[in-house]
C-alpha cells in the first residue's frame, strides 16, 4: 500500500516537473522571438506591396511556423484560406552554381521574414519531363506564402543547362537571378568530392581528380571533364545574357559566404529590395562544424547537413597551378561582365 502511494507521488511529481520545464521552454521561446519584434517594411519596388501589408515580425514567425506545418501536410485547407496563403511562382531563383554554396545561400535567405524557400530542388527548367508538366505543376511545387512574401527556389543545374535561360525568360522576363560562385578550382574539387563520395557509397572505385582534370595525352586541362567545364563561369553566363540584362543578376561570393556570410546576405537583401532583417544574431560560427550555422531565435537553430562542407582530397599542387592558370583569363572576363572582382589567383 505504502509502495503504491509512493509510486503515485513519484508519478505526480514527474508530471508537475514536465509541466514546469515545458512552460520554461515556452517562455524562453517567446522571449527569443519577442526580441526581434519590430515592424517589417514593405518590399520596396514590388507591385502590390502596401503599408497596410506590414505585419509584426512575431506574427510572421508564427505564420512561418504554420507554413512549416503546411509543408509537412498537417494543416487543412481551412487554415490556408484563413491565413490567406498562396503558392507563388518564384520572384527570384538561385540558378547555381553547383557546389558554390547554393544550399547555404537559400537557407540563410530564408532567415528573412519576407522570404519563403522551396525546400527541395525543383529541377523544372532543366529537366524535360518536369518542364513538360507545365507551369501549374511548377507552381504546385512552391511553398505556401503570404502574397507580400517572395518565394525563392534553387536548382544549381539551371546555370549550365542550355535550354534554361529561354525557359525562365518565357515564365518571367524580369525575374531576379542569383548566382553564387567560388574560386573555380576549389569548386571543381568540391564537385569531384561529391561524385567520389557517391561512388564510394556504392563501393565503386573512381579515378583520382588529377586523372580527370588533366588530359593524359596532351597534359593540358581536360575541358571535357564536367567539373572543369562548370567552373568556366563566363561561358555559361554569356548564354544567359542573350535573354537577361546583366542588371538582373546578382553574383554572390561563395568563398566569403563561408568565412563572413552577413555582408554577402546584406548585398542580396539590397538586390531583392528587401528591408535589412538578417543580422549577426542569426548567424553563429560553429567550431565543430567549421561553418556558420543559422539561429532563428533563442531556441531554434540549425547547421547545414554534413554533406555540405566535405573534406576535399589533396590535389597535386602542379595540377592546381595548371587549373588556376587555365581559369585565369575566363575569370578576368567574368569580372568584367559582372562588374565585381574576386580574390581568385
Ligand atoms: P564543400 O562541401 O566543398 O565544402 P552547394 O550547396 O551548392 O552544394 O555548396 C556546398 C558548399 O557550400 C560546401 O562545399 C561548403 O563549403 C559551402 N558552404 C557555404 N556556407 C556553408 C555553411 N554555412 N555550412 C556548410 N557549408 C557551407
Amino acid at each position: 500500500m505504502l509502495f503504491k502511494q509512493q509510486a503515485l507521488l513519484r508519478q505526480k511529481l514527474f508530471v508537475l516537473g514536465s509541466l514546469a520545464i515545458g512552460s520554461l521552454l515556452y517562455l524562453v521561446a517567446r522571449v527569443g522571438s519577442l526580441d526581434r519584434l519590430q515592424p517589417i517594411c514593405p518590399i520596396e519596388g514590388r507591385s502590390g506591396s502596401h503599408i497596410s501589408e506590414q505585419i509584426p515580425l512575431r506574427t510572421l514567425q508564427f505564420q512561418r511556423g504554420l507554413l512549416h506545418e503546411l509543408r509537412k501536410g498537417n494543416a487543412m485547407m481551412e487554415q490556408i484560406r484563413l491565413h490567406n496563403l498562396v503558392q507563388q511562382l518564384p520572384q527570384a531563383i538561385i540558378i547555381g552554381v553547383r557546389k558554390g554554396g547554393t544550399r547555404a545561400l537559400l537557407e540563410m535567405l530564408n532567415l528573412h521574414p519576407a522570404v519563403v524557400k522551396a525546400s527541395q530542388e525543383v529541377h523544372f527548367f532543366d529537366n524535360d519531363p518536369n518542364y513538360a508538366k507545365g507551369i501549374e505543376w511548377y507552381k504546385g511545387k512552391m511553398p505556401f506564402s503570404h502574397p507580400h512574401q517572395i518565394t525563392i527556389e534553387k536548382s544549381p543545374a539551371y546555370f549550365i543547362t542550355e535550354e534554361v535561360p529561354e525557359r525562365i525568360f518565357k515564365m518571367n522576363s524580369s525575374i531576379k537571378l542569383l548566382l553564387i560562385v567560388r574560386e573555380p578550382t576549389t569548386r571543381a574539387v568540391s564537385d569531384y568530392t561529391q561524385v567520389l563520395e557517391g561512388k564510394e557509397r556504392k563501393n565503386k572505385t573512381y579515378y583520382k581528380f588529377e586523372k580527370l582534370a588533366i588530359d593524359p595525352n596532351t597534359c593540358e586541362v581536360n575541358t571535357k571533364y564536367k567539373a572543369v567545364r562548370t567552373s568556366i563561369y563566363t561561358k555559361h553566363l554569356e548564354k544567359w545574357l542573350k535573354y537577361f540584362p546583366v542588371e538582373q543578376f546578382h553574383v554572390v561570393d561563395g568563398d566569403r559566404l563561408i568565412t563572413d556570410p552577413l555582408p554577402e546576405l546584406q548585398l542580396v537583401e539590397q538586390f531583392l529590395n528587401l528591408p535589412p532583417r538578417i543580422s549577426q544574431y542569426n548567424l553563429y560560427f560553429n567550431a565543430t562544424r567549421g561553418f556558420y550555422c543559422l539561429r532563428f531565435n533563442i531556441v531554434f537553430n540549425k547547421c547545414l547537413a554534413g554533406s555540405k562542407g566535405r573534406i576535399h582530397p589533396d590535389v597535386d599542387p602542379s595540377v592546381v597551378t595548371k587549373l588556376r592558370k587555365f581559369f585565369h583569363p575566363f575569370n578576368q572576363k567574368f569580372y568584367q561582365i559582372i562588374g565585381r572582382t574576386f580574390n581568385w589567383p
